[in-house]
């Protein structure tokens, strides 16, 4: 596994692999990797001859009372993850190499980010994923690039931003992959003391037993929200926000019918978790 620092760089090393006819694929992390990453990158290297990683704590995905500062770094640790799951390029740049001075672009997808994460984080958050994703495909020029489904809205911006900047680049959803007891992966979880790792457990026990409800056939979301609602007022957790939304576009459902997005944030401890699971009612 080669490292590259600059955009230059990093075009040269695709650009030398696509002479060869090579396909690229493409994984956007802020590092502090765990399987979830892992997965992506394994994904990304079964379907292509090429894969980078990048690694850049984004600092305009960030809100100012955010925990950019205190963002779990270790790249030597990822350096090593990543090539023993396949990475060939990680691409690790500077702050400046992305930003430097003067830089005066936001991209911003409208709708969709004005609900759940969008709303709870403020525009910031998403503004900043969708100028910097469009950057790393403008500077990587990816054929596919890899997320995870465990920021399900986030992949939903990332589709739509393609689509609307006509972007030549495949966008592939991963599935979320969770501790054995449930807990979805995150950089995050490290925030998390031994009572409050504990207590996390309840956001898949939530959204298991909103699944429950909608297997029994009770697909109404009021009745599938308090389901998931009661496991999490039973582990002491009070959701910033707990709602059913169209899988497509995020509209409000009323009731499961095709793909319904239920989707969970809440301060668990010193860590601020999100969770979310697709729920489809079986005629
Ligand atoms: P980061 O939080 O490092 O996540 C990188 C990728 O890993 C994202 O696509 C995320 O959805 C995926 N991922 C995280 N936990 C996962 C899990 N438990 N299972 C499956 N996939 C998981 O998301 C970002 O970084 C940034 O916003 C980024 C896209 C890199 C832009 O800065």
């Amino acid at each position: 596994m080669r490292i590259v620092r600059t955009v230059a760089d990093v075009r040269a090393a695709v650009r030398e692999a696509r002479s060869q006819g090579a396909s690229v694929g493409l994984v956007p992390t802020m590092g502090a990797l765990h399987d979830g990453h892992l997965s992506l990158i394994r994904q990304a290297r079964a379907d292509n001859d090429l894969v980078v990683m990048s690694l850049f704590v984004n600092p305009t995905q960030f809100g100012p009372t955010e925990d950019l500062a205190s963002y779990p770094r270790d790249e030597a640790r990822d350096a090593q993850l990543a090539a023993d799951a396949g990475t060939d390029i990680l691409f690790a740049p500077p702050v400046e190499e992305v930003y430097p001075s003067g830089f005066a672009t936001t991209i911003h997808v409208a709708g969709i980010t004005d609900v759940l994460d969008g709303a709870h984080r403020g525009s910031h958050h998403f503004d900043g994923v969708a100028t910097v994703v469009t950057k790393l495909f403008q500077m990587v020029g990816p054929d596919a690039a890899y997320f995870g489904q465990k920021d399900a809205q986030q992949v939903l911006v990332i589709r739509r931003l393609a689509r609307d900047l006509d972007m030549p680049v495949r966008i592939v959803a991963c599935p979320i992959v969770r501790e054995p007891d449930g807990l979805a992966m995150s950089s995050r979880n490290v925030y998390l003391d031994a009572a409050a790792r504990q207590q996390a457990t309840a956001l898949n026990r939530a959204l298991d037993a909103a699944e429950t409800t909608v297997r029994s056939g009770e697909t109404g979301a009021d009745a599938v929200i308090a389901a998931a609602r009661t496991v999490l007022t039973g582990a002491g957790i009070e959701p910033e926000y707990l709602e059913l939304r169209s899988a497509e576009d995020l509209a409000e459902l009323d009731r499961v019918d095709g793909q319904a997005l239920l989707a969970v944030a809440a301060r668990v401890g010193a860590a601020r978790l999100i969770d979310n699971r697709i729920l489809e009612a079986t005629p």
